[in-house]
C-alpha cells in the first residue's frame, strides 16, 4: 500500500527535459505515483521512448516536441494540459569554458536554455495553476554548482544561480495561493549529460566525486527523481522556496 501523501492519482504533471537522464527518470516516477505526465523535450525519439516506458507500465503520457527557449511553444504545450498540478522544469545543457575564453554566444545559449527555459515553464505553469485555482507544485532544476562555483562553470553556474533566485522569488509571490516552488540541486549524476564528457575526463571526475562523497559513489538519475517526486507531492506540503541537494553529501572544495 503506497504512502498516501505520495499518491498523485488524478493529478497532471508537465516535465521538461523528459527525453533522457534526470527528466526521464522523473517523468517515469511521477507516472508511477499515478500522475498523467506531459513529457517535453527537443529530442523526439527520446520523448517517444519515455512515453512508451510510462505506457508499458500502465501509466498515461503525452509528448510535446519543443524547444524550451521558445516561449510560445512552452505556452501552447502547457495550455494544452486539461489541468496542471506539477511543473518539473528539468531541461538543461552543460557548458564549460574558462572565464577568459567565454564567448557571448556561449553565455547567451546557456542562459537561454538553463534559465529562460525554466523561467518560461514556471511562468506558464503558475499562470495556469492560478487560473485553475490549483494548489500546485513547481520544481526547478539547479545544480551543486550554485554552492561551489568552480573552474569552467561561469555560464552554467550563473544560469543555475538565476534559477535559484527565480525559485525563491516565485515561491514568495505565489505562496499565498497555495502554490509551492522549490529547486533541486544535484551533485554529480550519471546521465547522458555527464556521459558526453570524454571517457578519461569522466572517469577522473567520477572517481574524484566518489572519493568526496561519504557514500563513496556518484548518483543515479532515479535518485534525483525521488527528490523531484517528494517536492511534487503532498509529502512536502509545508516546503517552499527551498533548495534540496541530492548530492551524496559532496561539498566541493576547489
Ligand atoms: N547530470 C548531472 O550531474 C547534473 C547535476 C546537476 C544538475 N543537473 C541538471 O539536471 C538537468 C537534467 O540533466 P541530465 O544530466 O539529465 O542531462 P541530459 O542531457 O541527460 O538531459 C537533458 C535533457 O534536456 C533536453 N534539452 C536540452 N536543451 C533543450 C531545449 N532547448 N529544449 C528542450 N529540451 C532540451 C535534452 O534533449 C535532454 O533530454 C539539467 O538541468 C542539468 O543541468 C545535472
Amino acid at each position: 500500500m503506497p504512502v498516501k501523501a505520495y499518491d498523485l492519482t488524478g493529478r497532471t504533471a508537465f516535465v521538461t527535459g523528459a527525453a533522457g537522464g534526470i527528466g526521464r527518470a522523473s517523468a517515469v516516477l511521477l507516472a508511477e505515483a499515478g500522475a498523467t505526465v506531459h513529457c517535453a523535450d527537443l529530442d523526439a525519439p527520446g520523448l517517444d521512448e519515455t512515453a512508451r516506458t510510462i505506457k508499458d507500465a500502465g501509466g498515461t503520457a503525452y509528448t510535446h516536441h519543443l524547444d524550451v527557449t521558445d516561449r510560445e511553444q512552452i505556452r501552447r504545450a502547457v495550455a494544452s494540459c486539461e489541468r496542471l498540478d506539477v511543473m518539473a522544469a528539468i531541461a538543461g545543457i552543460m557548458h564549460s569554458s574558462p572565464v577568459l575564453e567565454t564567448r557571448d554566444e556561449d553565455l547567451d545559449r546557456v542562459l537561454a536554455v538553463n534559465f529562460k527555459g525554466v523561467l518560461y515553464a514556471c511562468q506558464e505553469a503558475a499562470r495556469l495553476m492560478l487560473a485553475q485555482q490549483i494548489r500546485g507544485s513547481i520544481v526547478t532544476m539547479a545544480s551543486g554548482a550554485v554552492d561551489t562555483g568552480g573552474p569552467g562553470l561561469l555560464c552554467y553556474g550563473a544560469a543555475k544561480a538565476a534559477v535559484v533566485q527565480l525559485t525563491k522569488t516565485l515561491a514568495g509571490e505565489v505562496g499565498r495561493h497555495g502554490i509551492r516552488v522549490n529547486a533541486v540541486a544535484p551533485g554529480w549524476i550519471r546521465t547522458p549529460m555527464t556521459d558526453r564528457h570524454d571517457t578519461e575526463a569522466q572517469a577522473h571526475t567520477e572517481a574524484r566525486m566518489s572519493r568526496m562523497s561519504p557514500l563513496g559513489r556518484v548518483g543515479e538519475p532515479e535518485e534525483v527523481a525521488q527528490t523531484v517526486l517528494y517536492l511534487a507531492c503532498d509529502a512536502s506540503s509545508f516546503t517552499t522556496g527551498q533548495i534540496l541537494r541530492p548530492n551524496g553529501g559532496v561539498a566541493m572544495p576547489w
